[in-house]
Order: structure tokens, then C-alpha cells, then sequence
């Protein structure tokens, strides 16, 4: 295998479960793994979630609490919220058509695409839309964690927690939002964390990967 700087971030990364709560995330770092967020590819291009970055003390106390008492979520610096559209609406759908007309002009198979799509999503059970929104969530949160990584910022992808709990906390219901995951972000506390020396536990390419030629 040739060598590759980002197989050795994505080793170094692990989902840290203490963090030095005495160190905090530059902004120069926390603006480039936000920006690799807004850069992750979605469905489309509708881009259906927004990004809360919390570091509201009591926030992140009550947080912590509808998560399970993780540490990680007080004692990082910044705690990404990833929050889903609760489901796609036309009005939502024609801002990502505006969008695209404002930055590329307006293109003959543009409307005829996301008209397509709001009458393909729009008339969708809400749940059904809010997991296809979800989804592109995740991916956003993948993109995240390997920015991190790649910036030597530890992180700790979340699903543990109570989301509807953190959408009362964050006031997101009211914003047509939900949770969907969380990161915190920090720094590894390397006398304190029971999962830093061990090693990695992956599925051999041979169980996960078949080939067709
Ligand atoms: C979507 C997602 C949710 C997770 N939820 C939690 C969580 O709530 N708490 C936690 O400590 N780890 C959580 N993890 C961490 C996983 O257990 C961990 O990523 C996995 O075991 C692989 O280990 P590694 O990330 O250290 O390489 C989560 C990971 C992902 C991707």
C-alpha cells in the first residue's frame, strides 16, 4: 500500500473517551473542521442540517446530562451538534434552487431538477424525510472527524444521548431542527484514558470488502 498521510490520521484518531478539559481547540483548528462540514457532500446538494457549535457552559452541562454523563462532552472545548431538517419543504428546496442559480446562473435543467424533487420529497411522511436528512448528516459528521483528525484535534462521535432532550436544551424543535449526533472536540487526556493504548478493532478487508471483477 503506498503511503498515505490520511490512513495514519485516520489511525492516530480514536473515539476519545477523556479529554483534557484544561485545553481548548484553537479557532484557526475549530474553523477548519467546520469548514470541512460545510464542504461534505449531500443528496442532491441540499445540504438538509445545520451545525451548532456549543461551548455554553451550562448548555454543555445540561447536554452532558442527556447524554449519559459522558465526560467528553464538559471537558472538550467545543461540542459540535449535528441537526437534521425535521423534513424537506418547498420553501427549504427553493432556497438550495436559488442558491444554485445565484452562484452558477440559471441553468435550462436547474428548476426542472428541484421541481422534481420537491414533488418527489415534499408530499413524503415527515420521518421518512427527516432519516434521508439525517443521513446526509452523517456524512457531514464523517467528513468532520477525519478534519479533526487531520488538524490533531481529538474527537468523540455521539450518538448516546437523549435527542429530544437536546432539542428542548437547544431550542431546535422551534427552528425545524433535530439532533442527530454529536462531537465534542479536545484534546486526549494521555494519563486518563483507559482507551488510548489500545489497539484498533477493525473487521479484516477480507470480511468487509468482496470484489466483482
Ligand atoms: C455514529 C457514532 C456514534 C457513536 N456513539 C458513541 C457514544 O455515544 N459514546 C462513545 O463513547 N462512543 C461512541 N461512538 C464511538 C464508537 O464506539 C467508535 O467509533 C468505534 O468503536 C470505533 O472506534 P474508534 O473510533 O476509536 O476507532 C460512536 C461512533 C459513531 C460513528
Amino acid at each position: 500500500m503506498t503511503n498515505s498521510p490520511l490512513l495514519e490520521q485516520l489511525n492516530w484518531r480514536y473515539a476519545t473517551k477523556k479529554m483534557d478539559a484544561s485545553k481548548t481547540v484553537p479557532q484557526d483548528k475549530l474553523d477548519v473542521i467546520i469548514e470541512a462540514t460545510r464542504m461534505a457532500p449531500t443528496s442532491s446538494g441540499t445540504q438538509p442540517f445545520e451545525l451548532i457549535v456549543v461551548t455554553n457552559p451550562e448548555k454543555l452541562a445540561e447536554i452532558q446530562k442527556a447524554a449519559g454523563d459522558q465526560a467528553q462532552i464538559t471537558d472538550g472545548s467545543h461540542l459540535l451538534v449535528f441537526a437534521a431538517w425535521d423534513t424537506y419543504t418547498a420553501d427549504r428546496i427553493d432556497a438550495v434552487t436559488d442558491l444554485n442559480v445565484k452562484v452558477r446562473g440559471a441553468l435550462p435543467m436547474l428548476n426542472a431538477y428541484y421541481d422534481n424533487l420537491k414533488n418527489n420529497y415534499v408530499p413524503r411522511d415527515a420521518e421518512v424525510n427527516y432519516a434521508h436528512a439525517a443521513r446526509q448528516a452523517y456524512i457531514a459528521l464523517g467528513v468532520a472527524l477525519v478534519a479533526a483528525a487531520e488538524q490533531e484535534v481529538d474527537s468523540t462521535p455521539m450518538e448516546g444521548f437523549n435527542t429530544e432532550a437536546v432539542d428542548a436544551i437547544l431550542g431546535l424543535k422551534e427552528r425545524g431542527l433535530r439532533s442527530v449526533v454529536l462531537l465534542p472536540l479536545g484534546y486526549r487526556d494521555p494519563t486518563g484514558d483507559w482507551l488510548l493504548p489500545m489497539k484498533k478493532v477493525r473487521k479484516s478487508l477480507e470480511t468487509i470488502v468482496s470484489y466483482v471483477d
